[in-house]
């Protein structure tokens, strides 16, 4: 399975940790930045990891930042791409089993590196359900796909 990781500088140093960590586990790993500890701005590697996912450059991706709740919505802005913030590692299985979420988020400011291992493990080892965790997933596709038609300005505040 080939994992594309992000961070951005709040989250360097975990994201170092995990990508030798899974590399270690025997993933395929590309990291889209950030390459230091040097101040840097969240979207830009939230987006990054999410399109590679998208285009199927990556099958599965982590980002990292602070919290993980910044990453995660400048990757749940990039379309089809569903990328679940969590802090334990019961969630991050379900956002698989249930939502299909192909991106995990969390926050090195809230999370250890020990809970971070293991939220990424139970991320990665975890399969969709299908069935009706399909057919809501599909609804959420479906708000997206509403969404991406709004033209009026006074809903992009
Ligand atoms: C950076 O200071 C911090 O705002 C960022 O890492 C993240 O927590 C944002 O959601």
């Amino acid at each position: 399975m080939k994992i594309g990781i992000g961070s951005d500088h709040a989250a360097f140093a975990m994201k170092e940790e995990i990508r030798a960590y899974l590399e270690e586990k025997g993933y395929e790993v590309t990291d889209y930045g950030t390459y230091s500890a040097a101040r840097c701005d969240y979207p830009v590697y939230g987006e990054k990891v999410a399109l590679a996912v998208r285009s199927g450059e990556v099958d599965r991706g982590v980002l990292i930042c602070g919290t993980g709740v910044g990453i995660s919505l400048a990757a749940n802005k990039v379309r089809g791409i569903r990328a679940a913030v969590c802090s334990e590692p019961y969630t991050a299985a379900m956002a698989r089993r249930h939502n299909n979420a192909q991106i995990i988020a969390f926050g090195a400011r809230v999370v250890g590196i020990d809970t971070a291992k293991m939220i990424v493990d139970a991320f990665l080892q975890a399969e969709f359900e299908g069935g009706r965790h399909a057919e809501r997933v599909a609804l959420i596709s479906g708000i997206e796909e509403r969404e991406s038609q709004e033209q009026d300005p006074r809903f992009f505040r």
